[in-house]
Protein backbone atom coordinates (compact mmCIF):
# COMPACT_ATOMS: atom_id res chain seq x y z
CA UNK A 1 0.00 0.00 0.00
CA UNK A 2 1.15 3.85 -0.58
CA UNK A 3 0.37 5.25 2.39
CA UNK A 4 1.80 8.66 2.86
CA UNK A 5 3.16 8.87 6.38
CA UNK A 6 0.91 10.94 8.89
CA UNK A 7 3.11 14.05 10.40
CA UNK A 8 5.80 13.85 7.43
CA UNK A 9 7.12 17.36 7.23
CA UNK A 10 6.52 19.10 4.10
CA UNK A 11 9.78 20.79 3.76
CA UNK A 12 12.44 20.87 6.83
CA UNK A 13 14.42 23.83 8.29
CA UNK A 14 18.21 24.14 7.46
CA UNK A 15 18.52 23.71 11.53
CA UNK A 16 17.03 20.33 10.79
CA UNK A 17 18.81 19.22 7.35
CA UNK A 18 21.74 20.08 9.19
CA UNK A 19 20.68 17.76 12.23
CA UNK A 20 19.73 20.65 14.89
CA UNK A 21 21.12 21.72 17.68
CA UNK A 22 23.99 19.31 18.02
CA UNK A 23 25.60 20.35 14.65
CA UNK A 24 25.74 23.85 15.63
CA UNK A 25 27.35 23.11 19.24
CA UNK A 26 30.08 21.46 17.45
CA UNK A 27 30.62 24.15 15.09
CA UNK A 28 30.67 26.89 17.46
CA UNK A 29 32.24 24.55 19.87
CA UNK A 30 35.24 24.15 17.43
CA UNK A 31 35.58 27.74 16.67
CA UNK A 32 36.10 28.88 20.05
CA UNK A 33 38.72 26.42 19.86
CA UNK A 34 40.48 28.75 17.44
CA UNK A 35 39.65 31.87 19.01
CA UNK A 36 41.17 30.81 22.08
CA UNK A 37 44.12 30.50 20.02
CA UNK A 38 44.27 33.16 17.86
CA UNK A 39 46.41 36.60 18.93
CA UNK A 40 44.18 38.88 16.83
CA UNK A 41 40.35 37.59 18.08
CA UNK A 42 41.54 36.48 22.07
CA UNK A 43 42.31 39.96 23.20
CA UNK A 44 38.97 41.05 21.62
CA UNK A 45 36.75 38.89 23.85
CA UNK A 46 36.10 40.86 27.24
CA UNK A 47 35.78 37.76 29.38
CA UNK A 48 37.96 35.88 30.37
CA UNK A 49 35.64 32.17 30.24
CA UNK A 50 34.79 31.76 26.30
CA UNK A 51 31.73 29.87 27.49
CA UNK A 52 29.19 32.80 27.74
CA UNK A 53 29.89 34.09 24.53
CA UNK A 54 29.94 30.42 22.65
CA UNK A 55 26.47 29.76 24.11
CA UNK A 56 25.60 33.13 22.54
CA UNK A 57 26.86 32.35 19.09
CA UNK A 58 25.59 28.96 19.02
CA UNK A 59 22.00 30.11 20.08
CA UNK A 60 22.46 33.68 17.64
CA UNK A 61 23.08 30.73 14.86
CA UNK A 62 20.17 28.45 15.76
CA UNK A 63 17.65 30.66 15.57
CA UNK A 64 18.92 32.02 12.35
CA UNK A 65 18.24 28.81 10.55
CA UNK A 66 15.01 27.71 11.92
CA UNK A 67 16.01 26.29 15.10
CA UNK A 68 14.84 27.87 18.69
CA UNK A 69 14.09 31.40 19.57
CA UNK A 70 16.57 31.10 22.74
CA UNK A 71 18.85 33.89 21.58
CA UNK A 72 15.95 36.49 21.51
CA UNK A 73 14.26 35.57 24.51
CA UNK A 74 17.46 35.72 26.23
CA UNK A 75 19.19 38.74 24.25
CA UNK A 76 16.34 40.38 22.39
CA UNK A 77 16.85 41.29 18.81
CA UNK A 78 20.39 40.38 17.68
CA UNK A 79 21.00 43.93 16.46
CA UNK A 80 24.55 42.42 15.18
CA UNK A 81 26.22 45.45 13.95
CA UNK A 82 25.41 47.51 16.94
CA UNK A 83 26.14 44.96 19.21
CA UNK A 84 30.23 44.84 17.38
CA UNK A 85 30.25 48.57 17.35
CA UNK A 86 32.38 48.44 21.04
CA UNK A 87 34.40 46.00 19.01
CA UNK A 88 37.16 47.31 16.40
CA UNK A 89 36.53 44.74 13.60
CA UNK A 90 39.02 45.62 10.41
CA UNK A 91 40.62 43.45 7.83
CA UNK A 92 42.57 41.39 9.65
CA UNK A 93 39.59 40.49 12.69
CA UNK A 94 37.62 39.90 9.89
CA UNK A 95 39.73 37.37 8.01
CA UNK A 96 40.57 35.72 11.30
CA UNK A 97 37.24 35.18 12.89
CA UNK A 98 36.38 33.48 8.98
CA UNK A 99 39.78 31.13 9.21
CA UNK A 100 38.43 30.17 12.80
CA UNK A 101 34.88 29.91 11.13
CA UNK A 102 36.43 27.63 8.66
CA UNK A 103 37.77 24.85 10.92
CA UNK A 104 34.53 24.53 12.52
CA UNK A 105 32.63 24.49 9.17
CA UNK A 106 35.04 21.18 8.10
CA UNK A 107 34.71 19.62 11.21
CA UNK A 108 30.92 18.89 10.35
CA UNK A 109 31.59 16.93 6.90
CA UNK A 110 27.91 18.23 5.93
CA UNK A 111 26.49 17.85 2.23
CA UNK A 112 28.26 20.15 -0.09
CA UNK A 113 25.21 22.17 -0.96
CA UNK A 114 24.47 23.16 2.49
CA UNK A 115 28.19 23.72 3.38
CA UNK A 116 27.90 25.98 0.80
CA UNK A 117 24.85 27.64 2.05
CA UNK A 118 26.21 28.03 5.50
CA UNK A 119 29.33 29.57 4.30
CA UNK A 120 27.76 31.93 2.00
CA UNK A 121 26.15 33.07 4.94
CA UNK A 122 28.80 33.35 7.42
CA UNK A 123 31.21 35.28 4.98
CA UNK A 124 28.26 38.09 4.10
CA UNK A 125 27.60 38.60 7.48
CA UNK A 126 31.30 38.95 8.56
CA UNK A 127 31.72 41.68 5.56
CA UNK A 128 28.67 43.64 7.01
CA UNK A 129 30.72 43.76 10.75
CA UNK A 130 33.42 45.36 9.29
CA UNK A 131 33.35 48.68 11.44
CA UNK A 132 37.24 49.76 11.05
CA UNK A 133 38.17 50.58 7.68
CA UNK A 134 42.41 51.32 9.03
CA UNK A 135 44.75 48.13 9.79
C1 LIG B 1 33.83 39.82 11.42
C2 LIG B 1 34.50 39.36 12.48
C3 LIG B 1 33.89 39.26 13.86
C4 LIG B 1 34.51 39.60 15.02
C5 LIG B 1 35.93 40.11 15.16
C6 LIG B 1 33.56 39.36 16.09
C7 LIG B 1 33.82 39.58 17.43
C8 LIG B 1 32.89 39.48 18.45
C9 LIG B 1 33.16 39.79 19.82
C10 LIG B 1 34.49 40.29 20.38
C11 LIG B 1 32.00 39.57 20.51
C12 LIG B 1 31.79 39.74 22.01
C13 LIG B 1 31.76 38.42 22.71
C14 LIG B 1 30.48 38.19 23.45
O1 LIG B 1 30.30 38.84 24.46
O2 LIG B 1 29.64 37.40 23.01
C15 LIG B 1 31.03 39.10 19.56
C16 LIG B 1 29.73 38.76 19.87
C17 LIG B 1 28.84 38.18 18.99
N1 LIG B 1 29.06 37.93 17.68
FE1 LIG B 1 30.70 38.43 16.62
N2 LIG B 1 32.39 38.87 15.57
C18 LIG B 1 32.54 38.80 14.21
C19 LIG B 1 31.61 38.32 13.33
C20 LIG B 1 30.40 37.79 13.66
C21 LIG B 1 29.46 37.19 12.73
C22 LIG B 1 29.70 37.05 11.22
C23 LIG B 1 28.37 36.80 13.44
C24 LIG B 1 27.11 36.13 12.99
C25 LIG B 1 27.00 35.40 11.92
C26 LIG B 1 28.63 37.14 14.83
C27 LIG B 1 27.75 36.90 15.87
C28 LIG B 1 27.95 37.33 17.16
C29 LIG B 1 26.95 37.17 18.21
C30 LIG B 1 25.57 36.54 18.07
C31 LIG B 1 27.51 37.72 19.36
C32 LIG B 1 26.84 37.84 20.74
C33 LIG B 1 25.92 39.08 20.74
C34 LIG B 1 25.24 39.27 22.06
O3 LIG B 1 24.17 38.67 22.26
O4 LIG B 1 25.76 40.03 22.88
N3 LIG B 1 29.86 37.74 14.92
N4 LIG B 1 31.59 39.06 18.32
Amino acid sequence: MNEIPVGTPSSVTFYEAVGGEETFRRLVHRFYQEVAADPILRPMYPEEDLGPAEERLALFLMQYWGGPRTYSDRRGHPRLRMRHMPFRVDRAAHDAWLRCMRAGVDELELPEELEAQLWKYLTYAAATLINTQEG
